[in-house]
């Protein structure tokens, strides 16, 4: 092998006249009858080749070379005849004399090109192909230089990088485990670990201090383009600190990952809204603040109580709300109103209301039902001028926010309302700390069972009315950017006391909270530091750093939808030794 002197991605102009060598993969040839061009392709950039007939054997092997065949050119770097302004070395090229074809390749099943034409199933089958592509490349070579900010960031704030085992005890978190049978313990089994929250928090009760892991989680969950059923976290918890800590210290490794990849300097710190805040005004607890002109939510309940509309009425007397929000100077076509009401209609509404302000009065189907004075109260609630369009629903409290705010986006995307230049970062706090599950009838932990509640509820714990123990807020905060939950986390229950009354809440008995955490519950009560901490999801934040709507390519192999590999065919059946060995037998899943 002629071994490479640059890659290809690296002659300029002032190379030409250099002796070089280039090693890489075909990429486009272009035989011309004469000269034969070929791009030659690394995962620096591409180099055209050019090959005349005048240098017999070079011209002989180029002409039987085929796409993605490896090989190495020998020649001059001299100045191009036609330059290529879309490739930053295409002010040259190389004149050939020595040509050598290092490997071979089939034909490839797709054309490797930036511009890719294959679908999606073909690319993650043939994974390694997709991965010569710059666009994904890219992204790979960006998760690694964020790797390295963080570890020396948190190497620089002291923390302990420490690996905790990916064979664990199943200990549920929310999602559903994946399991390792044991061969040792036959009819035993290990999990995945969701993520590493019981091993951090003993960490703490170690002394440990300051933990941080960048750190391979699992979950058996529906999965879509955000969620990977292994995805990666930065973990870490800290003890004896407040929120405020964790927030100080999270939102430094930001500032350093965007000005060393964006060149940004992020103002900190980051804006700060409560969960009930987010959900009123934005109806989601995970804002979207690029939205240009902020477009909130805005409760309508007073201003139409009392009207002639039915459904309205009904809302309210049944202890729901009318809530509505305004899309400003934008033409709203009967199209656009139709797909919204259909839309609507999926979260189980008969129908969306909605009051056209324009320079002929107001119009809209319920207008007849609303009063002058009414209509006067909404139109300023909500500011709305001539040329504004107000969408309102009623009805049960959050379903009616959680609602409005997919509208808001909705609106948003289809009249291009984000500001995509913008990172908007904003920590969410003061989340409840119980969401009460209406199919299992019971109270489940909202974050997980671990969290602290916010010491003014305390008193709560004791309480069985269901509004009292709904209304705990707990130390438990998310970070969100541009509307994707980053980060999660909180301070944690370190008193066994409070422990036992949460876990009383959610109907776990002794027996089950010693049979499911028992470990953990020992372990505090050998001195159990005040702690707290957080993870961040690093696939959903290089996917943002990249500009990617999904997490998929940010991850080298990634699963499908159905969380199944299509390069290597996982999962798949084992051999019937293997399960004997395992003491396992397989029933066929009846056909639901
Ligand atoms: P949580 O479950 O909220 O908290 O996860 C933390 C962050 O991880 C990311 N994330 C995911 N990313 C890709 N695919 C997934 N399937 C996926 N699930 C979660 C999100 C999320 O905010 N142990 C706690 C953290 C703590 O309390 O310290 C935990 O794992 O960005």
């Amino acid at each position: 092998m002629i071994k490479r002197t640059h890659t290809c991605g690296e002659l300029r102009a002032e190379n030409a006249g250099q002796e070089v060598v280039l090693n890489g993969w075909v990429g486009k040839k272009r035989d011309l009858g004469g000269i034969i061009f070929i791009d030659i392709r690394d995962r620096y950039g591409i180099t055209q080749l050019k090959i005349s007939p005048e240098k017999l054997a070079p011209h002989s092997i180029a002409s039987g070379l085929g796409n993605e065949f490896v090989i190495s050119a020998k020649g001059k770097v001299i100045e191009r005849e036609s330059v290529n302004k879309n490739i930053p070395t295409g002010l040259i090229e190389v004149d050939v004399d020595v040509l050598e074809v290092l490997n071979e390749s089939e034909v490839p099943p797709f054309v490797v090109e930036e511009d890719v034409k294959a679908a999606d199933d073909l690319r993650l089958k043939y994974r390694y192909l997709d991965l010569r592509r710059n666009s994904i490349t890219s992204n790979l070579v960006l998760r690694s230089t964020v790797y390295q900010i963080v570890h020396k960031y948190f190497e620089k704030h002291n923390f302990v990088e420490v690996e905790t085992p990916i064979l664990m005890k199943s200990t549920p978190e929310g999602a559903r485990d994946y399991l390792v049978p044991s061969r040792v313990h036959n009819g035993k089994f290990y999990a995945l670990p969701q993520s590493p929250q019981i091993y951090k928090q003993i960490l703490m009760v170690s002394g440990l201090d300051r933990y941080v892991q960048i750190c391979k989680c699992f979950r058996d969950e529906d999965l879509r383009a955000d969620r990977q059923p292994e995805f990666t976290q930065i973990d870490l918890e800290m003890s004896f600190v407040t929120q405020d800590d964790v927030f100080e210290i999270l939102e430094g490794m930001f500032v350093e990952i965007w000005k060393q990849v964006k060149s940004i300097d992020l103002q900190v710190p980051f804006r700060r809204m409560t969960y009930d805040e987010s959900m009123n005004n934005y109806g989601s607890d995970k804002p979207d603040l690029r939205v240009i002109g902020d477009m909130r939510l805005f409760s309508l309940t007073n201003e139409v109580n009392g009207s002639a509309f039915k459904v309205f009425e009904d809302a309210i007397n049944g202890g729901g709300i009318v809530c509505g929000i305004k899309l400003s100077g934008k033409e709203v076509t009967r199209k656009v109103i139709d797909n919204l009401t259909e839309y609507v209609k999926k979260y189980g509404f008969g129908g969306l209301g909605y009051l056209k302000f324009t320079t002929e009065g107001v119009q809209s189907p319920i207008v007849k039902f609303l009063s002058d004075e009414i209509i006067a109260e909404v139109k300023k609630k909500a500011d709305a001028k001539e040329g504004d369009t107000l969408f309102i629903l009623s009805g049960e409290r959050k379903k009616v926010l959680s609602t409005l705010g997919l509208i808001r986006l909705r609106l948003a995307e289809d009249f291009q309302l984000i500001d995509e230049t913008k990172f908007e970062f904003v920590w969410v706090t003061d989340f409840p700390l119980f969401q009460y599950d209406d199919e299992a009838k019971r109270f489940v932990a909202e974050h997980h069972v671990f969290t602290m509640p916010k010491p003014e509820y305390l008193k709560f714990l004791d309480s069985r009315v269901k509004e009292e123990v709904e209304s705990i807020r707990a130390n438990c905060y998310d970070l969100v950017l541009n509307g994707h939950e980053i980060i999660s986390g909180s301070i944690r229950i370190h008193k066994s006391d409070i422990q036992k009354k949460v876990f009383d809440i959610i109907g776990l008995t002794d027996e089950e909270a010693k049979m499911k955490f028992g470990f953990i519950l020992e372990a505090f009560r050998y001195g159990a530091p005040p702690h707290g901490g957080a993870a961040v999801g690093f696939d959903r934040v290089i996917a943002i750093l990249c500009g990617l709507k999904s997490i998929t390519d940010t991850i080298a192999f990634p699963k499908t939808l159905r969380a199944s590999s299509l390069m290597d065919e996982c999962p798949s059946e084992v051999a019937k030794e293997q399960l004997d060995e395992l003491g396992i037998s397989i029933t066929p899943k009846q056909k639901l």
